[in-house]
């Protein structure tokens, strides 16, 4: 996240200079080459157009400190894995230290921007260490959270729907906001760039993620219930979100959400409303990640039913392991639990996605002598018992099914659990279909 954004500032505005700075050399020197660290479309285009103009990656982190007025702060801040809140809290490690580090290298004052997605009143943490410093150097820290999704972040960049920008009511504090509104009005309509006390804008990006993933495990929970009633959940959805108070978009039923943020985010804000004695509403929240797990649980269920109560030594190949299309990132993916489902059930797997490989095997590392990594979904469908569509990759609406159909082992299953592929072409060139919240196809 932090990358891409500072790419496109470096874009939109080529009156200021930008300085990517990170611990990892490894990183860097990606950044600096061909090959960059993320794959995003259209990023390698602007990294083309800026890198060595006002563009600069470095690994000099003291020296960037120093030259910069305005530091936007994207560390990584993972659920944490020991001591209290493990599980559930952020682990404000790497931020600390950023702050101990800018508090000590700083010689004259700056705007610090947390653009990593933090606990409420981090900022608050943040602005005592830095003031903590015996120089007297003045720091505003604002909240400016990043509301971009992947495989779309350059998209989502050039165009946000909203930028929010959180600061101190104070004096020092709205100007150190308006010298941010003006870095974004360089190209963000300025209607589009909203203000608010600190506090608010940081439990506004919980907030907005927890209500994305809700959508999610609302309709996901409704696909349970279609697939007993023999309703159709895309209809379903279609009906419910031609309401204009209810809208559209987030209501396709899948086997799950992943990423890095949705789960993450929803248990901070769980672990805060616990923390403040809100039990009532921690459990509201929690219960959009436990019906998540239960539809990674109950896909899996489904396949197993289906396949005659049995995996054992049958070869499943997954289309797709990346969190969802357009990126290799496989952060939390549906298709890890999935697969590590599959392979305590003794199936054989095949997995094959066009990005996500690398991170596929790292992900099962240790657990995969049964598996196999295939690149060509042809070849990776090839003598299987099943196919399991776990993310909806747009190529695989466009294959050949008779083709993989006379190469598979019959009868042939197809659990679709993205709901992206022709189910009822598929059943009528032989295929055993079972898409998500929908009646099954089948010959059996
Ligand atoms: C999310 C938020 O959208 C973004 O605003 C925030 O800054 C970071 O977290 P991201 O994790 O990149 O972005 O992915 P997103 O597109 O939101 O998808 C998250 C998961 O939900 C994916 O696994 C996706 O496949 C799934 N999903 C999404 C569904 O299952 N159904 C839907 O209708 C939409």
């Amino acid at each position: 996240m932090g990358g891409p954004t500072m790419v496109m500032i470096a874009y939109k505005c080529p009156q200021y200079k930008v300085t990517v700075v990170d611990i990892d050399p490894t990183r860097i020197a990606q950044w600096n080459s061909d090959d960059l660290p993320i794959y995003e479309p259209g990023l390698d285009e602007i990294v083309k157009t800026t890198r060595g103009r006002n563009l600069f990656f470095s690994t000099e982190i003291e020296q960037g400190v120093k030259d910069s007025e305005v530091i936007f702060v994207s560390v990584n801040t993972p659920t944490k894995t020991f001591g209290a809140g493990a599980g559930m809290a952020a682990d404000l490690q790497y931020w600390e230290k950023t702050a101990r580090q800018i508090c000590q290298c700083a010689e004259s004052p700056k705007i610090i921007i947390e653009k990593s997605t933090l606990p409420v009143r981090t900022a608050l943490a943040m602005e005592r260490i830095l003031t903590s410093n015996e120089d007297g150097i003045h720091f505003d820290v604002l909240s400016n959270p990043e509301f971009l999704a992947e495989g779309t972040a350059i998209r989502d960049l050039e165009n946000p729907d909203r930028v929010l920008i959180g600061s101190r009511l104070t004096e020092s504090g709205l100007r150190a906001r308006d010298e941010l509104v003006e870095i974004y009005a360089n190209w963000v309509p300025r209607e589009r760039i909203i203000t608010s006390d600190t506090w608010s804008s940081e439990l506004s990006k919980l907030a907005a993620n927890a209500f994305l993933a809700q959508r999610i495990s609302s309709i996901n929970s409704i696909s349970a219930l279609c697939e007993k009633t023999d309703a159709d959940i895309s209809a379903v959805a279609k009906a419910v979100g031609m309401d204009s108070r209810v809208g559209s978009e987030f209501l396709n039923a899948s086997v799950g959400f992943g990423g890095s943020c949705f789960k993450k985010d929803i248990l901070n804000l769980v672990y805060l409303c616990r923390n403040y004695g809100l039990n009532e509403v921690a459990d509201y929240w929690e219960s959009v990640v436990q019906v998540n797990e239960y539809q990674k649980r109950r896909f899996v269920l489904n396949m197993m039913t289906a396949m005659f109560n049995t995996l054992v030594g049958k070869r499943i190949c997954l289309f797709g392991f990346a969190f969802k299309a357009n990126t290799g990132d496989t952060r939390d993916s549906p298709a890890i639990f999935i697969a590590k489902r599959l392979i305590e059930e003794r199936a054989e797997l095949v997995i094959t996605d066009p990005k996500a490989l690398d991170n596929a095997r790292i992900d099962l590392n240790g657990i995969d002598s049964n598996v196999s990594y295939i690149e060509d979904p042809y070849k990776a469908a090839s003598g299987c018992h099943a196919i399991a569509v776990v993310t909806e990759w747009e190529l695989y609406r466009d294959l050949d099914f008779e083709k993989i159909y006379r190469s598979m082992i019959k009868p042939a299953f197809i659990f679709d659990g993205r709901n992206i592929l022709d189910h009822k072409r598929l059943f009528e060139i032989g295929f055993n279909v079972f898409p998500i919240g929908k009646p099954a196809l089948t010959h059996l």
